[in-house]
């Protein structure tokens, strides 16, 4: 299976190099010097702002709902700066191919597709599933040519818990795990996903995605909890897969649902690379609830964010669907408000950002070195060694 390596370096020299610098800085800040070391060090290094610049390399990305993908159909998707057609065939086989017609750049995506192969729209040229023409109808049968040369490029595509996903990279034969939703082994649920664009670089959309502080200012409403006095909140991490995860534990007592729910409840959350918040919940030790926000750039300056929500109660999806839609996109579009204000500032003045703030930002923080080392280990074509080391965090929210 053919792969292209998508863009992962903007090659652009960093504008922030000759911007003025704005009065606060790191280093002034008298933050923990082993956190804003960190990424100083990488700016200075690389020269570029470690963040906005670059993607997760030889990752998996959430593309679709598997529902969106019945067989014998296709959808077109811009992801990774890169046009897609991911489709399913007659037998239900997914694949993923570049949405562009060697020919004449036609996308592949505009013509129909019987099950089995696409047809270009424009001169009628056909492609099998794998991305290699199989049909070049003005060819009188005198004029041969060697069809199975003429591809489009195919991408691995998989399908988890109902997610459909693609992976980006150079390196196919070793295919890194699929960060799907956690605690559903066995179980039987329904699900929901709720789409979101963000106006970011997928940078920006993880670290609101992973950041405590904003919550009791960002996601304010009756059902989920006020602004009220600030709590001091201590939790360990531990260091899992390709990011950490925060140990089981009592969820917040501050929403109103949770105080309504009891003592029996417990949460475990988790991150993965290249954009994964985990989260479920268990009764009596019993997974009720789990969800996955996964992060997917469209291209530098555009993510979307899918919000899949699974619960193994027998709630049928017709009553849960509209309650779900109604309650993730108003928690989802009080983010989005805050990312169309900061990507404003950031794309016409490109400041000088303080990342980092022990210990409410450390994820943040963690997540630079996850992919900084997810990235090299792939380049150096050696195992990952997570960099995060377990840890008790303490924040006010
Ligand atoms: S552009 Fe696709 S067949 Fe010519
Ligand atoms: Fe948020």
């Amino acid at each position: 299976m053919q792969t292209t390596l998508p863009k992962t370096d903007s090659g652009k020299a960093d504008e922030n190099q000759n911007a003025k610098p704005s009065e606060w800085t790191a280093s002034e800040t008298g933050l923990d010097k082993s956190l804003a070391g960190g990424i100083e060090a990488e700016a200075s290094e690389s020269g570029q702002q470690p963040y906005g610049k670059t993607y997760t390399r030889n990752m998996w990305y959430y593309a679709l709902p598997s529902e969106k993908l019945k067989k014998g159909e296709i959808e077109s998707k811009v992801m990774m700066g890169e046009p897609l057609v991911i489709g399913r065939d007659k037998e239900g086989k997914l694949f993923a191919l570049r949405d562009i017609c060697p020919h004449q750049a036609i996308p592949l995506s505009a013509g129909p597709f019987d099950g089995k192969e696409l047809m270009c729209p424009f001169h009628g040229w056909k492609f099998d599933t794998s991305g290699t023409c199989t049909d070049i109808p003005s060819l009188c049968s005198d004029q041969k040519m060697n069809l199975c040369k003429i591809k489009t490029a195919s991408y691995p595509v998989t399908e988890v818990l109902g997610s459909i996903w693609v992976y980006f990279g150079d390196n196919p034969q070793d295919l890194p795990e699929v960060p799907h939703a956690p605690g559903l082994d066995g179980l039987k649920f329904f699900k929901n996903t709720v789409t979101l664009q963000l106006p970011t670089h997928i940078d920006y959309a993880v670290a609101a995605l992973i950041d405590t502080a904003h919550v009791p200012y960002v996601h304010k409403s009756w059902w989920w909890r006020s602004a009220k006095a600030l709590k001091e909140k201590n939790k360990k991490y531990v260091p899992s897969g390709t990011g950490w995860t925060m140990v089981k534990h009592q969820p917040s007592k501050h929403s109103i649902a949770f105080k309504l729910i009891g003592q029996f409840i417990e949460t475990e959350i988790s991150f993965r690379l290249p954009g994964c918040r985990r989260e479920y919940l268990t009764f009596n030790g019993r997974t009720f609830l789990s969800g996955i926000t996964t992060l997917t750039p469209i291209d530098e300056t555009h993510t979307e964010l899918n919000h899949t929500t699974y619960w193994t109660l027998p709630i049928p999806k017709f009553f849960a669907d509209p309650v779900l839609n109604y309650f993730v996109t108003t928690f989802l579009k009080q983010d989005q408000s805050l990312a169309l204000m900061q990507e404003n500032i950031i794309n016409k003045y490109k400041p000088r950002l303080i990342m980092t703030i022990k210990d409410a930002g450390t994820p943040g923080h963690w997540y630079f070195l996850l992919k900084k080392e997810w990235n090299s280990s792939q380049t150096e074509k050696r195992p990952f060694k997570n960099p995060i080391k377990e840890s008790i965090l303490r924040w006010r929210t």
